[in-house]
């Protein structure tokens, strides 16, 4: 059995520093890795970059991050990926990692993802060039999604993004906003792989727990959801979640 901590929205400056520090330290009794569902600082700028390496770096276990689209508002995601990746963070985006956990070889699979909406409420492919653009990279990073899930061979394979690939989790945002939440593309490059579990954030006022059409459990680890440091999950096991206090 492999168990993962998740979390997302952590939305990390100066003033956050410390406050998932106690409870992070507590990480390797509790979990083999911690994986971080983007939007790790408020406004992406590099000096919050290094606040959350502060905060989330040197636990004692690997920790592999998705950028959100928070992490992007400063157009500093290269030298925010640099300073993440500098301090021992494995930072994902259209491709993947590795971990040898007890014998098993869990597989991560990241991209931050985009909007565009799900089943009879979404934006096509059609009309305007801006709407073909937004489409389009839709399309180009599920599609990146689906080739880093399908490139490697391992015992658990895990999809890390920050926009949801289902609207399960987003019960309790308001419908209006579920297009620039997610879309269905995500979730059907999760469903092209053998995925084991699906972790997204993004959605504050979400839910915790979904599923994709093709049956892949998907849980929302954003922090307003789970209102704790991380949460805890099973692979290689009948149960996926395990129920834990983690501050
Ligand atoms: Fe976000």
């Amino acid at each position: 059995m492999i168990r993962i901590a998740a979390v997302g929205d952590v939305h990390v400056d100066k003033d956050v520093l410390g406050r998932f520090r106690p409870a992070l330290e507590q990480l390797p009794e509790r979990a083999d890795a911690l994986l971080v569902a983007g939007d790790l600082t408020r406004h992406g700028t590099v000096e919050e970059a290094r606040c959350f390496a502060t905060e989330f770096g040197g636990l004692g276990v690997p920790v592999v991050c998705v950028l959100g689209n928070h992490d992007h508002q400063s157009d500093q995601q290269a030298r925010v990926t640099d300073v993440l990746t500098d301090s021992g963070i494995t930072v994902l985006e259209g491709d993947t990692t590795v971990l040898e956990l007890h014998g098993h070889r869990l597989g991560i699979a990241g991209v931050k993802g985009f909007g565009g909406g799900f089943a009879g409420a979404c934006a096509s492919n059609f009309g305007e060039r801006e709407m073909k653009d937004f489409v389009g990279t839709t399309e180009v990073i599920a599609q990146r999604l689906q080739d880093a899930l399908l490139s490697i061979q391992v015992d658990a394979l895990v999809a890390l993004t920050h926009y949801a690939p289902v609207p399960d989790t987003l019960l309790g945002e308001p419908l209006e906003i579920y297009p620039f939440l997610g879309c269905y593309q995500l979730g059907r490059a999760i469903d092209a792989a053998p995925t084991a579990l699906a972790l997204h954030g993004h959605a504050h006022h979400g839910s915790e727990r979904g599923r994709t059409p093709g049956g892949v459990p998907v849980r929302n680890v954003a922090h307003p959801v789970i209102k704790q440091a991380y949460n805890v999950y099973q692979l290689l096991s009948d149960e996926v979640d395990l129920e834990l206090v983690a501050t």
